[in-house]
C-alpha cells in the first residue's frame, strides 16, 4: 500500500455501454483488484454541456457529435479512482483506444470492446486532465 503522499487521482468513467451492457461490477472489480481505490462513484446521466466540456480537446474533430450524442444516450458512472500512479494505472487497465488494434487482451476494452466509439470506459490522461475532468465532474471535492 502507497503512502497518502503517494496517492494520485484520476477520473474513471465507465460509459453508456459499459453500464447497459452490466459490466459495471466487472470493472469496478478489476479497478479494486489492481490495489486502487474509490474515492468518488456515482450512477448519473450527463447533459450535452459538461459532455462537450469533458470532451472539449475533441472539438472539431469528424466523431466528436456522435460521441456527444453517444456520452448523453444513458447512465454512465463517474468516478475518482486513486492510488499510487493512478493516472497511468488506469489506461493500463483500460487498454488502447481502440478495442481491437490497440488494446489488448486482459484489457478492460481489450477483453470487452470491438468498436471504438462504444470502448466502454474514459480514464484521465495526465495529471493535468485528471484535476481538470475531476472539478469537472465532482465541483465540490
Ligand atoms: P481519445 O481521447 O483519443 O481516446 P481515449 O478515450 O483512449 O483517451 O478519444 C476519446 C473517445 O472518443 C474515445 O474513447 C472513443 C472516441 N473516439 C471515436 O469514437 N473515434 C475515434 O477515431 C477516436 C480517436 C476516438
Ligand atoms: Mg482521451
Amino acid at each position: 500500500m502507497s503512502a497518502d503522499s503517494q496517492a494520485e487521482r484520476t477520473l474513471v468513467l465507465i460509459k453508456p455501454d459499459g453500464v447497459q451492457r452490466g459490466l459495471v461490477g466487472e470493472i469496478l472489480r478489476r479497478i479494486e483488484r489492481k490495489g486502487l481505490r474509490l474515492a468518488r462513484l456515482e450512477l448519473r446521466t450527463v447533459d450535452d454541456a459538461t459532455a462537450r466540456a469533458h470532451y472539449a480537446e475533441h472539438e472539431g474533430k469528424g466523431f466528436f457529435p456522435s460521441l456527444l450524442e453517444f456520452i448523453t444516450s444513458g447512465p454512465l458512472v463517474a468516478a475518482v479512482v486513486e492510488g499510487d500512479r493512478a493516472i497511468p494505472a488506469f489506461r493500463q487497465l483500460a487498454g488502447g483506444t481502440d478495442p481491437v488494434d490497440k488494446a489488448t487482451p486482459g484489457s478492460i476494452r481489450g477483453d470487452f470492446g470491438l468498436i471504438t466509439q462504444f470502448n466502454l470506459v474514459h480514464g484521465s490522461d495526465s495529471p493535468e486532465s485528471a484535476a481538470r475532468e475531476i472539478a469537472l465532474w465532482f465541483p465540490e471535492s
